[in-house]
Order: structure tokens, then C-alpha cells, then sequence
């Protein structure tokens, strides 16, 4: 089924000069990689990098971004030749951020999101670290997973804990990317639009049972609707479409329906090349992509506009932005 390009309601585009990316990547060189437990010391590098960002970020792009973090935004946004690092060594294979890198990538990473909104991470997925080396790992290449190579299937992140302690969005930034695999972004409101109205209706009962992601070292699920209205009454979505599981013949049907639906939908395929932020909000898009091959290394970071909610739920003290999602699960 073919279907026109998105809109820039929905991605909008926009793309550095090479002046401006230098610029930034000569003050963001200047940066020192954290220990990221050390809350304070995560702080200073963050609020550093956040710093750097506005003075460096364009005023053309700074508004792309501020209206992409505002409710009525566009979904997902696509900024192109931003600062990388001028030495990188190849993609880990232990998920592990290699101790050798310049700290530029995750300078760009922390100023975009923390001028607006505030990154977070779960304990329980990659050592709670807050930037997440997404490359296949040795071992896991099979799993449809960010460590894996197969297909991943249209999926939001973290839907176990949708919707208050999932992430409100996510950001992938591209350091190596040989065969310009892209990244699927396909609209809820695409999905919906094709959906029978009997179907959604069953989407928004809770009797979708979801389990942790793959990433995640922990063996629980939650029972819950996969499509819910938020408080403007705008459709939302969390969902793993190949690992969530029926609670009865309602939930089966509805399952194998939508399965039916993303299968004939087109999604938008994004290129996340080398210097490209790709941001997109987790609960209005799903995500995934096809089998690749060659070298691909992403970073990724989850990012929420209501930081002091995951601290109450948690009692999480001031800085802290790593989360048990056990915790998280008890007072969803
Ligand atoms: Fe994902």
C-alpha cells in the first residue's frame, strides 16, 4: 500500500550548516565524559553540553526544537549535520560506551534534550546508563532488540510502564550506520485511520498483557489497554507488537487485526547517517526497523517532560535521573 511521504506535521526536517557544526563540535571537544553514577558529575556534563547547545544551535533549528517539545508539535523531527566525533573507533559488541571516546555525541545528545525536557533511565536496562550504545552485541544478534540484527517490529518503548513512567519520547543519534539502515516511523494516527472502530474500542481495554522489553533484565508484564486518550483527549499508544500477549479471545483478535494492519501500512523510512539526530515522541509513533547488515552504531537516549513524577514514585532524590522500573511498576 503506498502512501505519500509524511508531513512536516508529523517529521519535520532540518539541517546544519558546516560552520555551525563545527563550531559546536570544537566547544563540545572541550567536554569530558562523566561517570554517570556520579549524579553530580552527570549534572555538571549535562548542564555544560545544555549550555553549549544554545549558544551554538542556530536560531532556525533552536525553534525546530522548541516547537517539536511542545504539545501541538510535530511528532518526530530529523536534524542533520550536527557535531560527531572526528575519531571513533568501531561499533562496541558489548553494549559498553568505549572508555577511549570524546565526549561530542553525548554533548549533543544531553544539550538537545536538556534544554527542554529531562533524560532518564531505567536500572534494569544497560546498567541505567543515560545514553545507550545501540549495536549488535555479541550473543544477541538474533533477538529483535536494539543489541540485535533481525527484523525489529513497529514497537514503542518501555510499554510496560506506559503510560505515566514510560518515556515520553526518544532520541537516536548516528555514529556509524554502513548500509543506511533506516529507522520505521509509522503514526499512530495512520494506524487508527485504518483501524475499525470495534478494533480501537478493544485497544483501549486493558486486556493486553505487556512483558519487559528484550533489553530489560527483568521478567514481569502488566496488564493494560494498548491505545488510551490522554488528558486532551488525544490518542496514545505503548505497544510491542511481536511480544505483546492476549488476557482473552478479545485481546487475540484485536492483536492479529492490528499485525494485519501495520502489515499493509508504508511506514516512513528515516536514515539515522552518521551527525543525525532523529527525536520522536514514544507514544504517538511506532518505531522499528528491518534486518540490516554492516556496521551500525546509534546512541540513544530516553527523555520525559515529568522527571519529578518518576522522583515521587520512586523517592528518588534531586539530579537523580535512573529508575527501577520495578518500583515504577508497584505505583503505576
Ligand atoms: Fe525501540
Amino acid at each position: 500500500m503506498m502512501q505519500p511521504a509524511l508531513s512536516p506535521k508529523t517529521l519535520a526536517k532540518t539541517r546544519l550548516e558546516d560552520r555551525q557544526r563545527r563550531a559546536w563540535e570544537q566547544a563540545a571537544l572541550e567536554l569530558t565524559y562523566p561517570d554517570p553514577r556520579d549524579v553530580p558529575a552527570w549534572r555538571g556534563f549535562v548542564d555544560a553540553s545544555t549550555a553549549i547547545a544554545r549558544k551554538y544551535l542556530p536560531a532556525e533549528e533552536a525553534e525546530r526544537l522548541h516547537e517539536f517539545f511542545s504539545p501541538d508539535g510535530p511528532d518526530a523531527l530529523l536534524i542533520e549535520n550536527l557535531p560527531v566525533d572526528p575519531v571513533l573507533s568501531p561499533a562496541p559488541s558489548d553494549g559498553r560506551r568505549p572508555g577511549s571516546k570524546t565526549a561530542v555525541s553525548e554533548a549533543v545528545i544531553a544539550g538537545l534534550i536538556e534544554s527542554h525536557a529531562t533524560i532518564i533511565s531505567y536500572s534494569n536496562e544497560k546498567a541505567g546508563a543515560p545514553i545507550h550504545e545501540i549495536a549488535p552485541a555479541t550473543g544477541l544478534e538474533q533477538v529483535p532488540s536494539s543489541s540485535g540484527r533481525v527484523r525489529f517490529p513497529c514497537h514503542t518503548d518501555v510499554a510496560l510502564l506506559a503510560p505515566h513512567f514510560s518515556p515520553r519520547g526518544l532520541l537516536l543519534y548516528g555514529l556509524r550506520n554502513e548500509n543506511s539502515a533506516p529507522t520505521s516511523i509509522l503514526p499512530l494516527e495512520r494506524v487508527l485511520d485504518a483501524a475499525r472502530p470495534a478494533l480501537t474500542a478493544s485497544l483501549e481495554k486493558p486486556i493486553f498483557r505487556h512483558p519487559a522489553p528484550a533489553s530489560f533484565e527483568l521478567a514481569l508484564s502488566v496488564t493494560a489497554p494498548v491505545v488510551w486518550r490522554d488528558k486532551h483527549g488525544a490518542p496514545r499508544i505503548a505497544v510491542q507488537t511481536h511480544a505483546v500477549q492476549p488476557v482473552n479471545a478479545e485481546a487475540g483478535a484485536a492483536i492479529s487485526e492490528l499485525r494485519e494492519i501495520l502489515a499493509a501500512l508504508e511506514p516512513e523510512r528515516v536514515v539515522v547517517a552518521p551527525a543525525t539526530a532523529l527525536l520522536f515522541k514514544n507514544d504517538r509513533v511506532l518505531h522499528g526497523r528491518s534486518a540490516f547488515r554492516g556496521e551500525r552504531w546509534l546512541q540513544r537516549a530516553y527523555f520525559t517532560d515529568s522527571i519529578e513524577r518518576f522522583r515521587a514514585a520512586t523517592g528518588g532524590g534531586p539530579g537523580n535521573f535512573a529508575f527501577d522500573a520495578r518500583q515504577l511498576i508497584s505505583t503505576r
